[in-house]
């Protein structure tokens, strides 16, 4: 990875890896406290990288994809980038047209977070978002922890507290793509424990309520390629593929049983998500197109897949939907979990 240009605040890009004993290692960077890397042995003698990224760190602030970043302060899309604060509505910074789309334009993705601690297993990052930023009510502290296991698990953990009352939803943007870079992702298999999805407009926005995977493309309850389906219902076909929140069958406190799993195509690597959040949002990398990658080039639509664990998009404005409150209450502290483990099969 090529590391010598400072990131936009004149600093270097900070990076730190993490080894277990199985010869898996992930890197992380300050900079949007974001995930580079996931690299991991195979039978045969092979490594993978198992995410997608550019090839060097000062490319990152340039794409607009999120690769790997750390989202927030509200992961996904808030419409009109309005929300009601004591029931007085409060404009937001937008970003997406008149939307707001993974915090703003200088959200979380954006900024230089403080490392608090690192060591060869863990790293923790910590950043202040003042009263206002990006339009938000009070100020927010939040940390997030990366943790490699000896099997394998990637374990994020994410805290935070405020001083007024504001929606929370921090999550990892890390797109995988486990035949490794430039494949087709949509020749992966995948198993989403979920038995409704919320349906969206063209720019993403809620469109109905929430809606039975029952009898359409958007199940995959029962493991199938992302390809089978694709792009076989209107929903997807809105959004060029596959870009929506399945609301998760369990909807909090539940990290011990799996919420997806995702196989190669060719049959050597297996991932599970574990997520204490109440959904997951399934994106197929829709608009991935150039989008600069690890060897020079760009990527194309398609070479990567997201697994985002959150709120359902635009929750601050739907307190009808069955999950927890995505509002965070000065006193409270927000936390929420996400496992990727890796199987070399
Ligand atoms: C969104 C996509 C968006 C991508 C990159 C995903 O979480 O759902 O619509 O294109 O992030 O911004």
């Amino acid at each position: 990875m090529l590391n010598t240009t400072p990131a936009p605040d004149g600093q270097p890009f900070n990076l730190h890896t993490l080894h277990n004993a199985h010869g898996m290692s992930v890197t992380l960077m300050d900079w949007g406290a974001t995930w580079l890397s996931a690299l991991l042995p195979l039978a045969g003698g092979e490594t993978r990288e198992l995410l997608l990224g550019c090839e060097a760190t000062s490319l990152y602030p340039q794409q607009e994809a999120y690769l790997g970043a750390t989202v927030g302060r509200y992961a996904n899309r808030i419409a009109h980038a309005r929300i009601m604060v004591d029931a007085q509505p409060r404009q937001l910074a937008a970003n997406q047209g008149a939307h707001q789309l993974h915090g703003g334009p200088q959200g979380f993705n954006a900024r230089r977070w403080a490392c608090l601690e690192a060591d060869a297993s863990h790293v923790r990052y910590q950043l202040d978002s003042p009263d206002g930023d990006q339009g938000f009510p009070g100020n927010l502290s939040v940390t997030v922890t990366y943790r490699l296991t000896d099997d394998n698990r990637l374990e994020i953990e994410y805290g935070g507290t405020v001083d007024r009352a504001c929606p929370v939803n921090l999550t990892n943007h890390a797109y995988f793509n486990l035949d490794g870079e430039g494949a087709d992702v949509r020749q992966h298999r995948l198993q989403l424990f979920a038995d409704r999805f919320l349906p969206v407009d063209s720019e993403g926005i809620p469109s109905a309520d929430l809606t039975e995977v029952d009898g359409s493309g958007m199940d995959f309850r029962q493991p199938k390629t992302l390809a089978q389906d694709f792009l076989k219902d209107r929903d997807q076909q809105r959004v060029k593929g596959y870009d929506h929140a399945y609301l998760l069958r369990r909807t909090s406190g539940a990290l011990d049983t799996a919420a997806a799993h995702l196989w190669s195509s060719d049959g050597k690597v297996k991932m599970s998500v574990f997520t204490s959040a109440p959904a997951l949002q399934l994106y197929s990398g829709n608009f991935l197109n150039g989008v600069p990658n690890r060897s020079g080039g760009t990527y194309a639509n398609y070479t990567g897949v997201a697994l985002e664990s959150e709120f359902l998009p635009d929750s601050p404005n739907h307190p009808e939907w069955p999950q927890p409150d995505c509002w965070l209450a000065p006193g409270k502290s927000y936390r929420s979990t996400t496992v990727y483990q890796f199987f070399a099969l």
